[in-house]
């Protein structure tokens, strides 16, 4: 059996694909975390005991530690998640953003391509490509246009994988995903901020005149995108996945607030994000047209199995919106980064 690093496995969207990977048992799976404030080993206390798990803590700018890994798992595959991926963090501090996104996207590069890496998954996000307005769909072709610390970073680290492709042959692709929702979400992110707000009636910040659009795809779906890509995508290619999922910020909370019951006096406009993107909308049908992929789910399914996980699981975000989780690594870790 290959084996499979995983950067940035107790985040959201790894872990995530850790656990749709294992199901398939196919792959040993090795995944390397710093364990920053959102990674979190509780999204994977389900598969801890697997044989073909491992986790390994760890920062992906440690060359030494990344090519000890590479070498001693004996890595065939790395699919990257690993980043700082919040935009109001990013306003307030980029520093952290071009440690990870940049710096350890190219450390990460450099020792794959001197272990001979056979594939090397880049996971980014439709956010490179800047903003849209009333009009129109982000396609690979889309010109590079950031807007944010946060997509800039990505950005940077993305045209350091087409310059390693290009350079050296390196045998990498890029995937780009509008925004997800789903289980083990940082409740920082819009959907479990409004859920977990919601379930403690409390106030839900909305920015601006909350008329922003983003397009919502399912974790799984996306999950199965990346999978796809790993099997059947080209070299030096980009492919796009969205959800079909365009909504207006105020459309989402209303509905959150109508499927858990609870009065629209719990939304509360604030002031704006400095440079909040208006829209963001996917044209997938490259990854339809040569990786046979299409979203399943449909925003009203994937949000009632989301909130239904958020109503299950609040011992997991009430630990996190108390900081005791916090308390929980140093525990066992020590000082986190
Ligand atoms: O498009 C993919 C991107 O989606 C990913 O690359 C990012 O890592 C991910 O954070 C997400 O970026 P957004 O900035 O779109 O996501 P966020 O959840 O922060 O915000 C979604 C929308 O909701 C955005 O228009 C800002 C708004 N918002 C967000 C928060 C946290 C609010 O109105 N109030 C809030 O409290």
């Amino acid at each position: 059996m290959q084996t499979i690093l995983v950067t940035g496995g107790c985040g959201f969207i790894g872990s995530n694909f850790i656990h749709y990977m294992l199901n398939q048992n196919k792959y040993r799976i090795v995944n390397l975390d710093a364990l920053t404030y959102s990674g979190n080993l509780e999204n994977l206390k389900d598969i801890e005991e697997d044989l073909n798990y491992k986790f390994i803590h760890g920062r992906v700018e440690d060359a030494k530690l990344v090519n000890k890994v590479i070498k001693e798992e004996e890595i065939s595959f790395i699919i990257h998640f690993a980043a700082e991926s919040h935009v109001d963090r990013s306003i307030m501090d980029s520093t952290p953003f071009i440690k990870t996104n940049i710096f350890g996207t190219q450390v990460l590069l450099d020792s794959a391509r001197l272990n001979n890496i056979e594939k090397f998954i880049q996971v980014s996000t439709d956010e490179v490509y800047g903003s849209l307005s009333s009009e129109g769909y982000f396609t690979e072709e889309t010109p590079l246009a950031p807007n944010s610390p946060y997509s800039a970073s990505k950005a940077g680290g993305d045209l350091l994988v087409r310059s390693y492709v290009e350079t050296y042959g390196f045998p990498a692709t890029i995937v780009r995903c509008s925004n997800n929702y789903g289980f083990y979400q940082f409740p920082e992110k819009f959907i479990p901020l409004l859920i977990t707000n919601i379930l403690k009636d409390e106030n839900i910040p909305l920015y601006g005149d909350g008329l922003n659009v983003r397009d919502w795809i399912y974790v799984e779906d996306f999950c199965r995108g990346i999978d796809f890509a790993f099997h059947k995508g080209k070299n030096g290619e980009v492919y796009n996945f969205g959800g079909n999922g365009e909504k207006t910020n105020l459309f989402v909370v209303e509905y959150i607030l109508r499927c858990l019951n609870k009065p629209k006096s719990l939304i509360k406009f604030v002031k704006d994000r400095l440079g909040h993107d208006k829209r963001y909308a996917i044209d997938f049908s490259k990854s339809k047209r040569d990786l046979g992929w299409e979203p399943i789910y449909i925003f009203e399914e994937g949000i009632k199995h989301t909130i239904d996980w958020y109503l299950n699981n609040k011992e997991w975000w009430e630990r996190i919106k108390s900081g005791e989780y916090l308390r929980y690594y140093e525990q066992m870790y020590g000082e986190r980064d």
